[in-house]
């Protein structure tokens, strides 16, 4: 694997400490639907790290007991038998990237500033956050990285532990996979949009209209495999390619018709591959509809530009200006809120990427 590295280990008995990172989930606009090998993905995708949802681990680490390595998870105070194993498998898997690993015993505290029913996706924040922290721990102990570098390999170890997490290393909007529309693009790490996003795009709104807090009707590993013998699966690969240029120069420019054409069609295709796959799913539910249907409505009555988009679940993510907040929220309270019962929404916007925690 890229980044192996048998030097980073310690020669003496290993240190022990705490490190932590905060890393923010993201919004996609450009879809990644469909994955081959070891998590590249099947088109490139574009999206925006949140400003409020994100997740806080601290990754506390002393010497293994044993010859190897062990994880104590905690999720909110609480201890996590199936997230302790999901890192235990993660960080299995970086063992020859970061020896160091086999050489400590870990007790990991996560916590998510987003309910975990909220329907908001927390493998993006949550191995954005691992990946950053043991990256750190390289830092610390065994040479200098630039933040360049730095931020590239955490976000090449954490598209191992979740394809959309390697999007969550850096703020504002970032694409991963290759492109023509930008020249360092990659499949193997994500990458900031490069030049000047238009001040229109800058302050972004993303008003997450709860539908449903339940847990997902389909896991993102069985979605993507979906996308294998899709009858639909090579169109959609291109459409993807060619709605990424389209909506990069939309961000530059300030077109905001363009950027809502773009991004509501990536939205309903995702839904529309899902529909159409083999076992199919059906994730929308009526509220879904409802609101997207008022939504266009709304844009088309009063000339507001605000549009949508949707994860692969029934929650709908409103997306609009900074300079349309006020309009939007009086639609919001008087059209909207019917719709969402008492689970209600969450108020997030663009934000600015990860930080490290310092106590
Ligand atoms: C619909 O990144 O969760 O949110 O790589 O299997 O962990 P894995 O999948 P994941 O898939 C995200 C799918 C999506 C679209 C997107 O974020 O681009």
């Amino acid at each position: 694997m890229q980044y192996t590295n048998p030097d980073l280990k310690f020669n003496s008995v290993p240190p022990s400490g705490e490190i932590g990172w905060k890393s923010p989930s993201n919004i996609a606009l450009i879809k990644y639907w469909g994955k081959k090998g070891n998590q590249i993905p099947q088109n490139p995708s574009l999206s925006f790290s949140l400003n409020k949802a994100h997740t806080q681990t601290t990754v506390q680490y002393r010497p293994a007991k044993g010859n190897k390595f062990s994880v104590d998870f905690l999720l909110n105070g609480k201890t996590n038998a199936a997230f302790g194993e999901k890192t235990t498998s993660f960080f299995k898997s970086l063992s020859e990237v970061f020896p160091f690993i086999r050489q400590l015993d870990f007790t990991i505290h996560s916590e998510n500033t987003f309910p975990h029913s909220a329907g908001i996706a927390s493998s993006a924040s949550g191995m954005s956050a691992l990946a950053l922290t043991l990256c750190d721990l390289e830092r610390t102990y065994f040479h200098q990285i630039n933040d360049i570098d730095f931020f590239q390999k955490a976000s090449f170890l954490a598209r191992l532990g979740s394809g959309s997490a390697c999007r969550s290393v850096y703020g504002g909007y970032t694409i991963w996979g290759e492109t023509q529309a930008q020249n360092n693009t990659t499949n193997l790490y994500a990458v900031p949009v490069k030049g000047k996003v238009h001040p229109e795009f800058q302050h972004f709104q993303d008003t997450i209209l709860l539908v449903e807090t339940g847990a997902k009707k389909v896991s993102s590993r069985a979605g993507h495999a979906l996308m294998n013998n899709h009858p639909f699966a090579t169109e959609r690969f291109g459409q993807a390619r060619e709605n990424l240029k389209i909506l990069l120069t939309a961000l530059q420019s300030g077109d905001l018709e363009t950027f809502i054409r773009i991004t509501e069609s990536e939205a309903l295709t995702l839904h529309a591959m899902m529909m159409t796959s083999n076992p199919s799913f059906l994730l929308m539910k009526p509220e879904t509809l409802q609101i997207i249907s008022k939504i266009q409505e709304f844009r088309m009555s009063t000339g507001t530009p605000v549009c949508f988009t949707l994860d692969a679940g029934p929650n709908v993510h409103m997306l609009y200006p900074l300079s349309a907040k006020e309009l939007v929220h009086d639609f919001l309270n008087q059209e909207l809120s019917k719709h969402t019962g008492n689970r209600g929404w969450i108020e997030d916007e663009l934000g600015e990427g990860p930080q490290k925690i310092t106590s």
